[in-house]
């Protein structure tokens, strides 16, 4: 199974945005994290359309969009316009999953849905169809640099069971405290694409801190 290193932007320095996103490129950052944040579903606002936009003028890398956002649907059409490829929004907000995952690809993205820890895998079991990326939250949304939860290797685990007996071939990525000392545990349980905002960032040299996270799974693998 290959693995997906995928630095999340809101730990970027916006000041150095195209040299931080160079040095990811060059490293070998398979996707980039764009942390789309509405002030209502979590309390901080983040980034919009511009911000997509700027960055896809900067990178041919895959944007992978996280919507914690309510009535994500509202944006999609948007987002995708700006230069999204994944739209991932989360089941918590989403009563109607599987049309809005229908939509994420009729505007030409690949669907993701994202549960945060308190929300049972069973929340989105009946869809797994419809659900080209399944995003476990190892942390609660809304800010970075937060502790991964340890409960959360078993949902992981239990995640890859669900997606395997269902021959499901969608990501299962995680997001949330990933660091060179929690991921090696969270591949061998099965997730294959890891976000890592304050890991990568708030190192010196955040191109190492990639292959850094990479080798952290190759070993353990
Ligand atoms: C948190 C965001 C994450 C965040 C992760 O709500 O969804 O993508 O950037 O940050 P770290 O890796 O610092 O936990
Ligand atoms: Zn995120």
């Amino acid at each position: 199974m290959s693995v997906r290193i995928v630095p999340s932007l809101l730990a970027a320095d916006f000041a150095q945005l195209a040299d931080q996103i160079a040095a990811c490129e060059a490293a070998g950052a398979d996707w980039l994290h764009v942390d789309v944040m509405d002030g209502r579903f979590v309390p901080p606002i983040t980034f919009g359309a511009k911000i997509i936009e700027t960055v896809r003028r900067l990178t041919a890398l895959p944007l992978d969009v996280h919507l914690m956002a309510v009535e994500p649907e509202r944006h999609f059409a948007e987002f995708a316009a700006a230069g999204a490829n994944g739209l991932t929004l989360h089941a918590e907000v989403a009563p109607h999953l599987q049309r809005q995952l229908a939509h994420i690809k009729e505007v030409g993205c690949r669907a993701g849905v994202a549960i945060n820890p308190s929300t049972p895998l069973s929340a989105v079991s009946e869809v797994l169809d419809d659900v080209e990326l399944l995003l476990v939250m190892t942390v609660n949304p809304g800010y970075g640099g937060q502790r991964f939860l340890p409960h959360s290797l078993d949902k992981v685990r239990r995640a890859r069971r669900m997606l395997d007996e269902a021959r499901s071939r969608a990501f299962l990525e995680v997001d949330g405290g990933i660091a060179r000392d929690t991921i090696g545990a969270v591949w061998q349980a099965g997730a294959d694409t890891f976000v890592a905002g304050h890991a990568v960032f708030s190192a010196a040299d955040p191109g190492a801190e990639v292959a850094a996270l990479r080798a952290a799974c190759e070993v353990k693998a």
